[in-house]
């Protein structure tokens, strides 16, 4: 598929997946959402492919959903079309690990789409934001929800009913994302972290996913229990002998996702 509101760059093992609508602050249209379900799924069957990174430009990651493609529609129309559905949340429902690297504006569907990923590097200049509230709706694709499990119900609240933003630093320390770097490093510091990921035994990786994503889903003690499970699994694969033999003879594992 030709690609008109992204780019996809794969290499090295990363698929960087670049929001690309630069006159409308990478507002996510009904293109952009087809584009992006295609290039996940994509990346998901390719081989080469071990980690995806998800931004989009220095001045914004995302300024939210189309308001112009919104604006006329109705209820039967966003009802019947279930808009903002199942198309967007293949960024999700990827099983590959991937990395929002966000700068600038992540407002509205673009803070959504970065929660959606699973986790966010964020630049300094990250503003990040459910501003729904002041073009008379509200968030539509996890502001109320993922956000809430995120930063907590104070914070959600505040953020959901004042439309206000919360930059960088606020988003830190309030769990949102998992790193501040320079604006300049963004890309440095998220592509390391994807070559890092891309280091190990892609059965781990999307087993700690899986697991991880568990835990918003079901009570503890079931979580626990699917963790102590899919644990107990990895020791069907010959990468778990390589790496605990490669431990014990301290030498780099050479993992081969079998
Ligand atoms: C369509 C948008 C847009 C959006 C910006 N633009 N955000 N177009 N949908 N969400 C367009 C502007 O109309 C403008 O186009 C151009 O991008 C540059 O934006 P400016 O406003 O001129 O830039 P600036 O003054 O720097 O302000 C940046 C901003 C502001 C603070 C991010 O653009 C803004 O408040 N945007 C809307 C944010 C928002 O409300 N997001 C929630 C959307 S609803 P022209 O042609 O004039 O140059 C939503 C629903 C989610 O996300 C639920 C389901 C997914």
């Amino acid at each position: 598929m030709a690609y008109e509101t992204i780019i996809v760059d794969v290499e090295d093992h990363i698929a960087t997946v670049t929001l690309n609508r630069p006159d409308a602050l990478n507002a996510i249209n009904s293109e952009l959402m087809t584009e992006l379900a295609d290039a996940m799924s994509a990346a998901q069957s390719n081989d080469k492919v071990r980690c995806i990174v998800l931004t989009g430009s220095e001045k914004a990651f995302a300024a939210g959903a189309d308001i112009a493609m919104m604006k006329d529609k109705t209820y039967v129309e966003v009802f019947t079309d279930d808009l903002f559905g199942p198309e967007i949340d293949a960024v999700s429902r990827v099983r590959k690990p991937v990395i929002a690297a966000v700068s600038g504006y992540a407002l509205g569907g673009g803070c959504e789409l970065a929660m959606m990923c699973d986790f966010i590097i964020a630049s300094e200049s990250a503003k990040f934001g459910q501003p729904e509230i002041n073009l008379g709706v509200m968030a539509g694709i996890g502001g109320t929800q993922r956000l809430t499990r995120a930063v907590g119900k104070a914070k959600a609240m505040d953020m959901n009913l004042t439309g206000r933003f919360m930059d960088a630093k606020e988003a830190e320390a309030a769990g949102l994302v998992s790193r501040v770097v320079p604006t300049k490093k963004l890309m440095e510091e998220a592509m390391g972290a994807a070559e890092k990921i891309a280091e190990k035994s892609m059965i781990s990786v999307m087993a700690v996913k899986e697991a991880v994503n568990r835990s918003f889903e079901v009570p503890l003690r079931e979580g626990l229990l699917f963790e102590r499970r899919v644990f107990h699994s990895l020791f069907a694969t010959e990468d778990q002998k390589e790496g605990m033999a490669a431990f014990l003879e301290k030498r780099q594992a050479q993992f081969r996702d079998k």
